[in-house]
């Protein structure tokens, strides 16, 4: 028997040995469980390490010894969430461990690119490596669930929280959530380095009316199932144990008590088996939504809806009890989600060892290791994306004085970005730091610090209230600007680091004004007069709008926020050590009028383009249309040449299986080695229903040297080509089809086929 025979037999053999055996543990331990102590597995609390919202409650130590919690997160490190475990697992009565959640968001100690900068390294590989380092390392120091990955799809670069997902696209939103819950949880959620992942925020929780964080989402069923849903569904598909509820409603129902949600399409449809955690305090936030009436009512509602575990409101364990006496709540359903935790608890093998080997010494071991800055270096260079490289000012001449200015030149609190989780911003390479690494400090690298990241002290203290840490150089801008011109003026190329503090993105963090700050727009200007060249580097947690700013600039490097290693990969970037390879995963508007702007747009019965003399089309009259960069776009230091696409076929049949393959030639047109990123777009030419101009099918990483050529293929399924129709039955219709390649998702390559009947 081949070895691979016989492991699949063991499995078959063992599977249902195992999952009876848990099946019995989990009975016999409802069977002693009181309905208080059933309550209290729903119950989960913040420990004092962090604060991520608007209460603490302190007497959560006390509620374990009672067995009134099942849950605690925000605490890590192996000393302290051992002396919490203790507590449950000697001290109460049924011994049952606590699972320990944190939001490790883009890394735990190594911190990785943002989630959105990460996904513009179009690299799924890169993308799971990141996420099972995050969770080698927090699993380490004592933490047992990720609250990640965050794979709302969002079209509206107001929202803070972009920065956490995977931007505006469906189709890559879906891989890289599917990648993410792989890094974290591997195959085997017993390993000690496996964390339990949370999909969130489920749902829709990314198009929140005006791009203000927590607003009311409202939108048609075809679009919620098209464009937001699919990303939560692969997840689950790839086993994620856990879904974090959104804290906004969807058509008047919150998504907390929207039983459709919860149970009808996540358990019904979805088949998804794992537990549903609500966000923070979502369940006390019904009576805010106001369709609950108080408390008890906002956590019958959530509780009947589908929600498992409540996050720091204690709503459920203060009220289930009585709810099931009043006959309100089943008993049934009580044990369902009692189960539910119980089963994750099983999984991860808590009751084995409830410390999980987390020890003081492992996580020495892996906390900051050499080999995940390593990786968390080429991940980040990997993520940055090449705006615009007028005159080829870039990459810089090792032998040219450098003028290094900005308030983010020697920044280091800012790159690490604001989900940092136990990440030390102090260990942070600057952008400073990583340049003299590489060319050694002295006559060639100058510095100045030019402006503040913001002069509205208002702001900068509301925001340094909030976990912010905006240092303001007290000097007036004027005489800061005439420093840095000073400094500009003595060197060949001026590297200008602008952008957002952390805390300008993020959760409650809703922007209007996307440009960067008028103080430090007066310093770009004021440096454009001295006649360098400049090459503005971009860290921000957002698409930003940029007009002025690439104007004024001869190169634009968006590096968004790029974790530990950030100035390292800068670095190799600006001197050509590495060749940049990142594309925009998000449209960066021209306008914030424009705004939501994505690229999968329909076309109206009055289609234009933003340039032709007819008024009475689909335009503005003041802006285009088109975004500013598009999605998929990004430069290299060399260019690349697509031929037209052929087709294997003419036509593909309508019968599942069937493929047709689109290749084309790329070449390396120009003088450096690189890595492309070749993406297909399909288009339903003629539908039942508007389609959109394009939607992403296929994306390859091709590395070519210079003067090379190579044939690449991708394949196009019937799958690809369906879409909800308005009975929300995914369905594919005969007729033309577009194909499109190309490097960005507005410079593309078109060839057609026909979708014909079995
Ligand atoms: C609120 C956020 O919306 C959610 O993403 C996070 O996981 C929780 N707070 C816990 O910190």
């Amino acid at each position: 028997m081949s070895f691979r025979l016989s492991a699949a037999l063991i499995l078959l053999v063992c599977l249902p040995a195992f999952s009876n055996e848990k099946a019995r543990f989990i009975d016999s331990l409802l069977r002693k469980m009181t309905v208080e102590e059933k309550a209290g597995q729903l119950t989960q609390y913040s420990a004092d390490m962090e604060k991520t919202g608007p209460q603490i409650y302190d007497g959560y130590e006390a509620e374990i010894v009672k067995g009134r919690v099942g849950s605690i997160f925000n605490a890590y490190t192996p000393e302290y969430t051992r002396r919490l475990q203790k507590l449950a697992v000697e001290r109460s009565r049924l011994k049952i461990p606590l699972i320990f959640g944190y939001d490790v968001i883009h890394g735990h100690r190594t911190i990785f690119p943002i989630p959105l900068g990460e996904s513009a390294s179009w690299d799924l590989h890169a993308i799971e490596q990141s996420a099972r380092i995050a969770a080698t390392e927090a699993s380490a120091d004592g933490v047992h669930w990720t609250f990640a990955p965050m794979v709302d799809i969002s079209r509206d670069p107001r929202w803070g929280r972009v920065s956490e997902g995977a931007g505006e696209d469906p189709y890559l939103g879906s891989k890289i959530a599917a990648a993410r819950v792989r890094g974290f949880q591997t195959k085997n959620l017993a390993s000690e380095s496996s964390v339990l992942a949370t999909v969130k925020h489920f749902a829709a929780y990314g198009a929140p009316e005006g791009g203000r964080d927590y607003n009311v989402v409202d939108m048609s069923d075809v679009r919620l199932f098209e464009d937001y849903l699919p990303p939560y569904e692969a997840a689950i598909r790839e086993g994620a144990g856990s879904v974090m509820t959104a804290f906004n409603e969807i058509a008047g129902v919150p998504s907390t008590s929207n039983r459709w949600l919860l149970t009808d399409l996540l358990r019904g449809l979805w088949k998804f088996a794992g537990f549903v955690v609500t966000d923070y305090t979502a369940v006390q936030e019904l009576v805010q939504h106001g369709v609950a009436a108080n408390d008890r009512e906002a956590a019958r509602l959530g509780f009947t809806a589908g929600a498992d575990m409540s996050m720091q409101d204690g709503l459920f364990g203060a009220h289930l009890p009585e709810l099931i006496k009043e006959r309100t709540v089943s008993m049934e359903r009580l044990d369902q989600a009692v189960r539910r935790v119980l089963e994750a608890k099983y999984d991860l093998g808590l009751f084995k060892d409830p410390y999980r080997g987390a020890s003081e010494s492992k996580a020495n071991g892996v906390l900051l290791a050499k080999a995940h800055r390593e990786k968390a270096r080429d991940i980040a260079r990997r993520s940055i994306v090449l705006l615009k490289n007028e005159k080829n000012v870039l990459p810089l001449d090792r032998r040219a004085t450098i003028a290094v200015i900005g308030p983010m030149a020697k920044n280091q609190r800012d790159l690490i970005g604001n989900w940092s989780a136990a990440g030390d911003y102090k260990k942070t390479v600057s952008l400073y730091q990583g340049l003299t690494e590489a060319l050694g400090s002295g006559e060639k690298v100058l510095y100045a610090r030019g402006s503040n990241i913001l002069e509205d002290r208002k702001l900068i203290s509301f925001l340094n209230e909030h976990l912010g840490a905006i240092e303001v150089d007290e000097r007036a801008p004027a005489e800061m600007i005439e420093e840095a011109v000073e400094v500009a003026r003595r060197s060949d190329v001026v590297v200008l680091a602008l952008g957002e503090s952390q805390g300008m993105s993020g959760e409650a963090a809703s922007r209007t004004r996307l440009r960067l700050p008028e103080n430090q727009l007066d310093l770009l200007r004021a440096l454009k007069k001295t006649g360098r060249p400049i090459v503005l580097v971009l860290m921000n947690g957002r698409p930003l709008v940029l007009e002025t700013e690439s104007l004024l600039s001869d190169a634009v490097l968006e590096t968004w926020f790029l974790g530990t290693e950030a100035g390292r990969a800068i670095a190799d970037v600006l001197l050509g050590d590495y060749n940049p390879s990142g594309k925009l995963t998000m449209s960066f508007p021209a306008h914030e009028g424009q705004i939501p702007i994505y690229y999968s747009m329909t076309k109206t019965g009055r289609p234009a383009t933003s340039t032709g003399s007819n008024k009475y089309v689909s335009r503005y009259l003041d802006a285009p249309n088109e975004p500013l960069y598009p999605f998929g776009w990004g430069l290299s230091y060399t260019s690349f040449e697509y031929s037209d696409p052929r087709l294997s076929e003419k036509t593909l049949r309508m019968r599942d299986g069937e493929t047709l393959s689109v290749i084309f030639t790329l070449t390396n047109t120009g003088r450096f080695s690189g890595e492309e990123t070749a993406q297909l777009y399909v288009r339903d030419v003629s539908a039942s229903m508007t389609r959109p101009l394009k939607q992403l099918r296929g994306f390859k990483k091709v590395y070519l040297n210079p003067g090379e050529s190579r044939e690449v293929e991708m394949r196009i399924t019937l799958d690809d080509l369906k879409f909800f129709n308005r009975e929300l039955k995914r369905i594919a219709e005969p007729g033309e089809f577009e194909v499109m390649v190309g490097g960005n998702s507005n410079d593309l390559k078109t060839a057609s086929f026909w979708l014909i009947k079995k």
